[in-house]
């Protein structure tokens, strides 16, 4: 059965199909699978424990679904293509029998050092392909993979696994990354010490630089697999199993560990995937996304491979050797969909047309944006200078939480309109709310946006701390899903995300929470009290900006503005850096001690023209001195 929607019709009425049928709706597209055992029911519900269960009671393995599957038919296509740092290394091209093949080895040497359904693994690896073959070989022997971006620190890898009492962590001796040469084994090193759980480490030899094997806990990946049989017999595994947990900022304290169950999260990113880019059988799909985050869990390893696409996967940055890397790539594989985000299109647009010149640029198909608001200016940069006027531009909104894409234009489907999100994948309910919680109906209203009913990737639970999730989404508003954004729907009834209306700072497309820095901030033996807020940046987005206090015997105001940049840098890691620090003696506080953030976000975006109403203030004269710190008199 083909789930792909064919027409802007077709799309309507699935959609209503959607809304008034649910159950038969996702049922249908679920037949496309295997499952060793049918589903009871397709959905159980509510969003008051919060508990959603999608294909009930239903037992299944993902990966057969990728492997057993389709390779009766896949065996010889290209499942995994990768393209080094180095342009000038050799790439890799893995068929669907080669992966599955690979997945076995792995999954089975998993096995033989202690891991065993249920158990935690933690990936924290560059983008090659052993890490998407590390992802799918849990997924096989029913291990919950947790994936930690590279660049994170040793602190916060310490702090997830750690959160999730993982057992294992999957690396690599280095990782390139443009012209830089990363000791990611070094860092592992440094977080298992403060750690107890980890019994072993899987190395993967990438750089060839020196690293410390401590024997008995660490392997390399190559001695790991070197006496596996290319065969392993999938893990039966329940719907609402745990496939993963990712970490992903809020607006409050640690990081959380969103966590996705299987059934529910492989239909839905397979359905999404084959929709939102209209893949085609013999297409090249390229996600510029690094697996450290939900985009590339969805949209480099799940959804393609389970369409039984040809993923490629890039190890290095969109500016190195060149800042046509990009494009480059796209004419080599002869790329059809292209999906990156726009803090990257911003960058590149700072070096005019000439990179791009040399390409043609002629397979592209569709290209796509995620993670942030794309401009209009950037937006109709990408369309016309890399789409060529002639690609549907599908700007996909949607969160760790959401597991896959929500609302997007179906390319070449349904409309395109500029920096709009657009509309609903059918089986999406979302509704705009004001403060209240009324909703806001019709076209040309503004408020929060909230899903009222469940879609099958919907985020099960906060790992370790139920109430934490039914907190954060299910409890601002009742029964709804609260998503953290501001939504439009305009005078045509099409949906433009205004960005996070809780204290979250996305900068470059990542989550930022501004409690994470400022504790990152606080670790300063000097600093009293600190305040991060987000402000706009012309390529990241938005950048971080802090305000410190700090004891009054200290060093000048530069070396302490510096040591905190690095602190934070060293806590957290490089994305987490403040573009500015501001000290300063006291932070604007209503009289009950609350920090006035809006003073905060005006003066750290130079608009204080208009600073509103400062007279409830315990401390107004504190404004004019932070106005004069920041150079804006
Ligand atoms: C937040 C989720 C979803 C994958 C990458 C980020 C913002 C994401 C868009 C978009 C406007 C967007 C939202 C959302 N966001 N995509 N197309 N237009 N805003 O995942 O780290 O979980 O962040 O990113 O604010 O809530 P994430």
């Amino acid at each position: 059965m083909n789930h792909k929607i064919s027409s802007l019709f077709d799309y309507t009425t699935k959609y209503e199909n959607s809304i008034s049928n649910p159950e038969d709706f996702w049922g249908e597209i679920a037949e496309d699978f295997h499952w060793r055992k049918p589903w009871s029911k397709v959905l159980d519900w509510n969003f008051e424990e919060p508990k959603m269960e999608w294909f009930k009671d239903s037992k299944l393995n993902l990966t057969e679904n990728i492997f057993e599957r389709l390779l009766s038919t896949h065996a010889d296509k290209t499942a995994i293509l990768w393209e080094p740092n180095d342009p000038n290394s050799d790439s890799v091209s893995l068929t669907y029998a080669e992966l599955f093949e690979a997945t076995c080895k792995f999954a089975n040497a998993m096995r033989a050092n202690g891991i065993e359904k249920g158990d935690r693994v933690i990936i924290y690896m560059p983008m090659v392909p052993e890490a998407a073959i590390a992802m799918l070989a849990c997924a096989r022997i029913g291990a919950v993979h947790s994936v930690v971006f590279a660049g994170f620190s040793s602190s916060a890898l310490a702090d997830r696994i750690n959160d999730c009492q993982a057992k294992m962590v999957l690396t690599s001796d280095g990782n390139f990354r443009g012209s830089k040469q990363i000791p990611v084994k070094a860092v592992v090193d440094e977080a298992l010490e403060k750690t107890t759980t980890i019994e072993k480490v899987i190395v993967l030899k990438r750089t060839g630089e020196p690293v410390n094997m401590k024997t008995g806990r660490d392997i390399w990946w190559s001695d790991a697999i070197a006496d596996q049989s290319s065969e392993n017999e999938a893990e039966v595994m329940d719907a609402e199993d745990i496939l993963f947990i990712l970490y992903t900022s809020g607006s409050t304290g640690q990081p959380k560990g969103v966590v996705h169950s299987i059934a529910g999260y492989m239909v839905y990113t397979y359905y999404s995937f084959i929709n939102v880019f209209q893949y085609e059988e013999s297409d090249v799909y390229w996600c510029t996304a690094d697996v450290g985050w939900i985009t590339g869990h969805s949209y480099i390893v799940y959804g393609p491979l389970l369409a039984g696409a040809t993923t490629l996967m890039f190890e290095g940055v969109p500016t190195y050797p060149h800042p046509g890397r990009f494009w480059e790539i796209i004419d080599k594989y002869k790329v059809n969909q292209f999906y990156t985000a726009p803090t990257a299109i911003r960058a590149l647009q700072v070096y005019g047309l000439e990179p791009i010149e040399k390409y043609t640029l002629d397979s592209l198909k569709v290209i796509g944006s995620v993670g942030e608001p794309i401009n209009e200016e950037a937006w109709h940069w990408y369309h016309e200078n890399i789409g060529k006027g002639r690609c549907p531009l599908v700007d996909t909104w949607w969160q760790t939480e959401t597991g896959g894409i929500m609302i997007s234009p179906l390319a070449g489907i349904t409309p395109n309109k500029p920096a709009h999100a657009s509309l609903p994948l059918p089986g999406v309910q979302p509704v705009i709310v004001d403060a209240e919680g009324n909703e806001l109906l019709g076209n040309n209203v503004e408020g929060n946006l909230c899903i009222r009913f469940p879609w099958p990737s919907i985020i099960r639970t906060t790992y370790g701390d139920h109430n934490r999730c039914k907190e954060t989404y299910f409890s601002t508003y009742k029964g709804m899903y609260f998503t953290g954004d501001g939504v439009k729907r305009d005078h045509d009834g099409y949906l433009r995300i205004l960005g996070r209306v809780d204290d979250v700072i996305n900068v470059s497309g990542h989550r930022m929470g501004t409690a994470e820095v400022e504790n990152a901030i606080n670790e300063h033996p000097e600093v009293v009290e600190s305040a991060v807020v987000g402000f706009p940046h012309p390529i990241k987005g938005q950048g971080i900006y802090a305000y410190a206090i700090c004891n009054s015997s200290t060093k000048p105001n530069a070396e302490m503005e510096s040591e905190i940049k690095a602190l934070v840098r060293k806590i957290i890691g490089p994305i987490a850096k403040p573009e500015h620090v501001q000290i300063v003696s006291d932070l604007p506080k209503t009289r009950s001690g609350k920090i006035m953030r809006r003073i905060l976000r005006k003066v750290a975006s130079k608009d204080v023209s208009s600073l509103g109403d400062t007279s409830t203030l315990l401390n107004p004269e504190i404004v004019e001195e932070i106005i004069k710190g920041a150079g804006l008199e």
